[in-house]
């Protein structure tokens, strides 16, 4: 049998819209063993009552693809899902079931595949590499799609920094939320971003957290999700008021992120307070970046 623990991300931090996410401690759990015939999916934790327990299953989709490509496909499988990335909040949770099933069954078969294919495969099954990069390899990773490969660097978190996330009790589907983007920006749109980007990774790089307000703006999807959350605008300045050193909307949403260095507890409480003045019920986590990304188990 075998284990992968795989931690939940939070994409784009701004303005690094689909290629740049960090690994946080907070993680999913894929058990994934060969049986004699069938399927037999058990899930716990996170969402259990939504996940599918059939072959609409992403972490049994993606072994599926992996099983596929290595021409190694088992006669059944069982696999046990303990979850605590809450589902469908911009934290990762569809690139954490990717992983997890990749990994699951690459260790499951020998190891195949590299985790470089797995990289790959991954990105081709989300859609963008900027999640399930840092699910894979840990800490904050840049990553970019080049003729099939997936180019990356990774920065290991600085010293201090946490991350402080209210997440809203309700969905967004990443679809509806890429949906809404317009197809083309502005020049003038675009060196804003550029800019930004280019400062946050020097200023995390070098841990530099006077840089981050700034740094985190966005201009490239943020503004145009932000009706997708009610009290956006508003709960992001209560964050930075209450000393937040960069605040943004977490992947596609609808949780929002703040990095912080000191006044965590405060940080979380104005958010949360802040979303419950705009109608929205949220609860908080205060997580630290996560350094490594999906580790496996062997079993006997
Ligand atoms: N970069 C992606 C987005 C992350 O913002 O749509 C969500 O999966």
């Amino acid at each position: 049998m075998i284990r992968v623990q795989v931690p939940a991300t939070t994409a784009n931090l701004g303005p690094g819209f689909d290629c740049l996410g960090m690994a946080l401690q907070l993680y999913n759990t894929v058990e994934m063993q060969r049986i004699s015939s069938g399927l037999h999916i058990e899930a716990h934790g996170e969402g259990s009552r939504d996940i599918a327990r059939n072959e609409k299953n992403i972490v049994y989709q993606a072994a599926m693809r992996l099983f596929e490509q290595a021409g190694k496909t088992p006669e059944g499988l069982k696999i046990k899902l303990t979850n605590n990335i809450p589902i469908a909040r911009g934290l990762g949770s569809s690139a954490a079931a990717i992983i997890g099933g990749l990994i699951a069954a690459n260790t499951l078969i020998g190891g195949d595949l590299s985790h470089k294919e797995i990289l790959a495969l991954a990105t081709t099954l989300e859609g963008h590499p900027d999640n399930v990069a840092p699910a894979l390899l840990g800490g904050i990773v840049v990553s970019v799609p080049v003729d099939g490969d997936i180019k990356y660097m990774k920065i290991n978190p600085p010293p201090g920094l946490k991350a402080i996330m209210a997440i809203p009790d309700f969905f967004i589907m990443t679809k509806r939320a890429r949906e809404i983007l317009p197809q083309q920006v502005s020049l003038q749109d675009t060196v804003f971003n550029l800019g930004r980007l280019a400062l946050l990774l020097t200023a995390l790089s070098q841990g530099d957290f006077n840089m981050l307000s700034t740094a985190m703006e966005d201009r490239i999807h943020q503004p145009y999700r932000s009706n997708l959350v009610p009290g956006l605008k508003k709960v992001l300045a209560a964050a930075r008021l209450a000393g937040a050193r960069g605040v943004c909307i977490s992947g596609a949403g609808p949780s929002l992120l703040a990095l912080a260095d000191n006044n965590f507890e405060s940080i979380a409480q104005a958010m949360k307070d802040t979303f419950k003045q705009n109608g929205v019920h949220a609860r908080s986590l205060i997580l630290e970046p996560g350094p490594i990304g999906a580790t496996t188990l062997e079993l006997k």
